[in-house]
């Protein structure tokens, strides 16, 4: 195998190969989706949700980030591991946003972090910059702001918005972020900025003119069922599998099918 780094995907760009990206929050999971071949794993702050059943993403933390992240770090060979920056961590100032970036490069092992916004953030990111630790940026629907928009629906359909949205992307490109994630942007709007970025622009919502996409693992392998916004495809329907699996399990230990002759000592 050849690791994937930030390097990579600038070239992938550059030779317009799509990259593949796909969250996990886990070791055994990491584990299938770096054997499987993706690009990029990212330790999400979605685990919020589907690690902890939290509504939003912003009550998980540092430090149970880097828990995750340090679980995927021990399982991978070739992906590169973005790990998100998590609420709270970043927003109130550059020094604080940069001691918790090096807590997740020195406790989890992590190739680079993750931070949700555009201007309000910059000097955040410039220090992060600073220290060597590759930055990803977010921006369109960012879910740390959720209160601020009130809802899930699409963002930047309105001119204003997607000036801003374009301005920030080129922003982030400038002062040297290697990617950019666009959240639930108009496919239009998504395919100019990865046309006027040289940076790889992932999408999630965001149509295929961009430069790869990413989605939420346990959405995509149907483990989860009550998510069902449009951009996500199912490959599997694990939720309906393991129910049948594990009530299955159930009737075999009250029957006592299980365990028969040969899985006993
Ligand atoms: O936390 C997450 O899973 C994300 C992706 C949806 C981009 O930020
Ligand atoms: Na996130």
């Amino acid at each position: 195998y050849k690791r994937v780094t930030v390097k990579s995907l600038i070239d992938m760009k550059q030779s317009g190969e799509k990259i593949s990206m796909l969250t996990a929050y886990d070791y055994t999971m990491a584990k299938i989706v770096d054997g499987a071949g993706i690009d990029v794993i990212l330790v999400g702050d979605s685990a919020s949700n589907v690690m902890a059943g939290h509504e939003t993403t912003l009550p998980i933390t540092l430090d149970q980030m880097i828990y995750h992240a340090s679980s995927v770090i021990r399982a991978i060979d070739r992906s590169l591991v973005v790990v998100d920056l998590p609420f709270g961590t970043y927003q109130s100032d550059p020094k604080e946003a940069l001691r918790s970036a090096i807590r997740i490069m020195k406790e989890s092992g992590g190739h680079a972090v993750k931070l949700e916004g555009g201007k309000e953030i910059k000097e955040s990111i410039k220090r992060i910059l600073n220290a060597g630790i590759p930055v990803m940026g977010h921006l369109g629907l960012t879910p740390q702001s959720i209160y601020k928009f009130g809802t899930y629906t699409v963002r930047a359909k309105e001119e204003e918005e997607a000036k801003q949205l374009i301005s920030n992307a080129k922003m982030l490109e400038k002062i040297g972020c290697f990617a950019v994630v666009l959240e639930k942007i108009p496919a239009e709007l998504a395919k100019q900025v990865a046309d006027e970025l040289t940076i790889p622009v992932i999408g999630i919502g965001a149509g295929n003119g961009v430069d790869g996409q990413v989605l939420v693992l346990h959405d995509m392998i149907g483990m989860t069922h009550e998510f069902n916004p449009r951009f996500l495809r199912r490959y599997m329907n694990l939720y309906e599998d393991m129910t049948t699996a594990i009530s299955q399990y159930v009737d075999d230990v009250k029957s006592v099918s299980f365990p028969n002759e040969n899985e006993q000592y």
